[in-house]
């Protein structure tokens, strides 16, 4: 067993916490994947069974991860190598650092495009929008290796920079400042998109309930543990900094509610400019939507000079508060395992996720080798799919599924109970959650790892 450090960093304040952890949650899978998700899912339908999977799923095994990190004072491994006698636990710890590794390497790609398409949209906004083929944009941006290394060297530098700052001087400090700017943004969009005439379109889509389909279900609960930071110790290495005098439950339902709210408010902003423009047969129903579609359809409304860049900016700082998660939970590994110092293993593990990045940063066209290959099949190809596979399909849902176990069955009832005394109001109902943890999120996990068995993919 590791004693936890005397020494141990924690979060300035209960607010801190809340802003850290909902920045982790709110990212690049709000605001790029789950429109794009949600369109090709048929909206309405779609959307309540996401709702459904965030509350009964999402919302207890975030309570989870919290409850393993704060009770143990630990990051991931040591978590769990903490509080069970069996060390056959910190294999699921282990495995959510793999996913750390996995994550941010594609992810640092994507937030780079988002730093490129702000620059791009400020030339646009000075210079004219020339009816640019955004496809072809796009295609050839990600293919130029020279521009994918660049823009994803930019992203893990500032993110290496903040996490080597610490808890409170680096990350708490960065969610701080840009989370309220970024939800100032978003409510300015949203307010700017009720003017728009596909407005009333949009939110009919995304809250009429329409066709219910299987497949939707199965990528709605996937989604669900992406976008919430689940599966992999992300909620278990920011529990470990926070108060034993602040209440979870009560923290966990607001993250999931700021995260919930910033991926619908996503939809409304895009849908609704999708849905202003006459010919919806130029929007491609293609994960690059952010990329392809949405610059052009800024560009034919009213104050779109002044909109994209801003809005860019906004997906951008989005991501930062992500990636700085992903490698925190790394980081902290190597802290409180092996002893390291922060600013070493920041950099250490940074420069490692980084090189493994450029993999990913040169597969969508720039290497022909390391675009096409499919050790998997034709389910994935190359790097960059390869990861994002096996990420979102197997090691977080794996994950959530040790973890759900672990808390619902292993932990003594006495510790978790310990934990969630200090709840109010209806989050002091124990059993509910027990409930929840013990059964239906492993069997609603188990569903998705079958599903997957059986050959549907997830992204
Ligand atoms: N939740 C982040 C997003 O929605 C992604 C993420 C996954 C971050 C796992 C940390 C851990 O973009």
């Amino acid at each position: 067993m590791t004693a936890p450090a005397p020494t141990r960093e924690h979060w300035g304040s209960r607010f801190g916490f809340i802003l850290a952890a909902a920045g982790s949650a709110i990212g690049l899978g709000n605001i790029w994947k789950f429109p794009y998700i949600t369109y090709e899912n048929g909206g309405g339908s779609f959307v309540l069974i996401y709702l459904a999977c965030i509350a009964l799923v999402g919302f207890p095994i975030m309570i989870s991860e919290i409850i393993i990190g704060r009770r143990s004072q630990q990051s991931t491994v040591s978590g769990f190598l903490a509080l069970s006698k069996n060390k056959w636990w910190a294999l699921v710890g282990a495995l959510g650092i793999a996913s750390g590794f996995a994550i941010l390497s594609f992810y640092s790609v994507v937030a780079g495009w988002t730093i490129y398409y702000f620059g791009e949209c400020i030339g646009w906004s000075f210079g004219g929008f020339d009816e640019t083929d955004l496809n072809a944009h796009f295609g050839a941006f990600v293919s130029n290796g020279t521009l994918q290394v660049l823009f994803h060297s930019i992203f893990m530098g500032v993110t290496i920079g903040v996490v080597a700052m610490g808890v409170k001087g680096g990350i708490e400090r960065i969610a701080k400042t840009l989370m309220p700017i970024l939800m100032g943004i978003l409510v300015l969009l949203c307010l700017n998109s009720m003017q728009t005439e596909g407005f009333g379109e949009a939110m009919r889509f995304l809250f009429t309930p329409g066709e219910f389909t299987k497949d939707g279900a199965l990528e709605a609960l996937g989604h669900a543990f992406f976008t919430l930071s689940l599966g992999m110790g992300a909620m278990i290495t920011y529990g470990s900094y926070m108060s034993k005098k602040d209440p979870i439950a009560g923290s966990a339902v607001l993250i999931c509610i700021l995260d919930t709210l910033i991926a619908l408010m996503a939809c409304v902003i895009m849908f609704s400019i999708i849905f202003s423009v006459e010919d919806k047969g130029q929007f491609t129903k293609s994960a690059a939507i952010l990329f392809t579609t949405l610059p052009q359809l800024f560009y034919d409304l009213p104050f779109g000079n002044i909109l994209s860049p801003i809005f860019y900016a906004l997906v951008a700082m989005a991501a930062l508060t992500s990636t700085i998660s992903l490698l925190e939970v790394v980081t902290a590994f190597f802290i409180d395992q092996l002893n390291w110092h922060r600013v070493k293993a920041a950099i250490t593990v940074g420069l490692v996720i980084y090189s493994i990045g450029i993999l990913c940063a040169l597969s969508n066209g720039a290497n022909a080798t390391l675009s096409s290959i499919q050790p998997l099949g034709d389910r994935s190809t190359g790097v960059f799919g390869l990861l994002d596979y096996l990420s979102a399909n197997w090691m977080l849902p794996v994950g959530g599924l040790g973890i759900a176990i672990f808390v619902g069955w292993f932990l003594p009832s006495e510790a978790s109970r310990e934990e969630l005394a200090t709840e109010k109001g209806p989050f002091r109902t124990y059993g509910l959650w027990q409930f929840l943890v013990r059964f239906v999120c492993p069997a609603a996990i188990a569903a998705i790892l079958v599903a997957v068995v059986l050959g549907r993919k997830f992204n």
